[in-house]
């Protein structure tokens, strides 16, 4: 497993619209397995694919909290088959493509997923809460919008902006 470097913004291939996968295969399963390493070590608890530079349609995630047993889940091609806005959920969210930024976020409380499991095998899972929220921020990775995406102009202008003055001061240290 190795752990890859994660993009951060602004990068026009976080715009990107990824791809479904065709064949859940061992090539797909070590993706998936950098993908995971990668995000344990950031530390996060979701990653797509498209965030290390693979415009697939792939997720990773772990909700276990801390102190917890891991409990990696991967998501292949997920679908929402439906979804229910007569309820929102309010969640801080943060980004590891969007450094040292969390702001709350409003989305609907429940979603209802199918998807291809880490064996490729098709799964149906109702999803509420912190899976709600989270597999929705990653979904929207696949269409190639962040969280900030869904700010004022002015507060993800002002980020942006941070971000590019952080990453040209890094890359005048090492120039
Ligand atoms: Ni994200």
């Amino acid at each position: 497993m190795t752990i890859r470097a994660i993009i951060t913004a602004p990068d026009k291939r976080l715009k990107q619209v990824s791809k479904p996968v065709e064949k859940v295969d061992d090539a797909l399963r070590a993706l998936m397995d950098d993908m995971l390493e990668t995000m344990y070590a950031a530390p996060g608890i979701g990653l797509a694919a498209v965030q290390i530079g693979v415009p697939k349609r792939v997720i990773v995630m772990d909700l276990a909290r801390e102190g917890e047993e891991p409990e990696p889940v991967y998501f292949v091609n997920p679908e929402i088959l439906s979804i229910d806005d007569s309820e929102l959920r309010v969640y801080e969210e943060g980004c590891l493509s969007v450094p040292d930024f969390y702001e709350e976020l409003e989305r609907p409380a429940k979603c209802r997923l199918r998807y291809l499991d880490y064996q490729g095998e098709i799964r149906e899972q109702d999803c509420e809460e912190m899976l709600a929220t989270c597999i929705q921020h990653e979904m929207d990775h696949l269409e190639g919008v962040l969280f900030i995406d869904h700010i004022s102009k002015l507060k993800r202008d002002r980020v942006l902006k941070r971000l590019l003055k952080e990453r040209r001061l890094r890359e005048k240290e090492l120039a």
